[in-house]
């Protein structure tokens, strides 16, 4: 049992869509959530730059006494975990596309056409390609970046005309050219514009790596007797520059008022 908050973090407001799994399945568990809203989007960044950066929120996280840390960020995910593994030996660290891309080939149907749709940085990594394949030689996978989709989402421009426009822009000829089947949501921003996504191609079988993650937290802390018996405490969100829209976007995802919720600004030691 260890009654400490689990640290999650991502480039933005992504990362929060897997705070309501957690929620439900692990109603005990308290959240310190760290949204780096100042530099984001992190998906046009070199990998070099997004380690660089994930080892400052990941030190912020320790400081705050986490007993575990979750890369809610695919971008992240693709190319820091054995890093931050390294620097963290003793904290148990999840990254988003191990848990997906198990997930992914378990459920497939034979001879699927597998889309990855994600940002640069994650298809440049080929990471979910790699996996996905290793697990199921019978699949096709394909991937697609997408990368004017978080820029919009983080301006809150959800449910509007120019997201359809934008998923469209993105999605037609790429399902349809390589005949997919079932979707990858590769980027934990993009389960807030699955409506969008949706309205276009209602049949695809879409999974996302925010649930998969969270799944994944349950079952680490399970297996570590790691979970918590009771929560003490509100759930804490920081960002590093603390918009108006980051706020509503929380409130909207979590179901809660930001009375409810400890929110805040918070810096980041990023050395000389
Ligand atoms: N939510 C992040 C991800 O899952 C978005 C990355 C970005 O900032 O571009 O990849």
């Amino acid at each position: 049992m260890d009654n400490r908050p689990i640290g999650f973090f991502d480039s933005g407001i992504g990362g929060v869509t897997s705070i309501p799994y957690i929620m439900k399945m692990l109603p005990n568990e308290r959240i310190v959530f760290y949204g780096d809203t100042a530099r984001t989007p992190y998906g046009s960044k070199s990998p070099d730059t997004i380690r660089e950066f994930s080892l400052q929120i990941a030190d912020f996280l320790v400081k705050k006494n986490v007993k575990m840390i979750v890369i809610a960020c695919n971008t992240v995910s693709s190319v820091a975990v054995p890093m931050l593994r390294e620097k963290y030996p003793d904290i148990p660290i999840i990254g988003c596309i191990t848990p997906t891309a198990k997930e992914v080939s378990k459920i497939s149907k034979p001879n699927a056409n597998i889309g990855i749709i994600a940002t640069r940085g994650t298809v440049n990594a080929g990471v979910y390609q790699q996996k996905i394949e290793e697990m199921r030689s019978d699949v096709k996978v394909f991937s697609k970046a997408c990368p004017a989709l978080v820029p919009l989402i983080e301006e809150g421009l959800i449910d509007h005309e120019i997201m359809d426009m934008t998923t469209k822009y993105y999605l037609e000829g790429f399902v349809e050219e390589n005949q997919i089947d079932t979707l990858v949501l590769g980027c934990t921003h993009y389960p807030l514009i699955k409506r969008s996504i949706q309205k276009l191609y209602p049949d695809l079988e879409i999974f996302s790596s925010s649930k998969e993650v969270a799944k994944a937290v349950e079952l680490e802390l399970e297996a570590r007797d790691m979970l918590a018996d009771q929560k003490e405490g509100k759930d804490e969100f920081y960002a590093s520059d603390l918009s108006e829209t980051f706020v509503t976007l929380i409130e909207k995802i979590l179901g809660q008022e930001k009375d409810e919720l400890k929110i805040g600004f918070e810096d980041l030691d990023i050395g000389e």
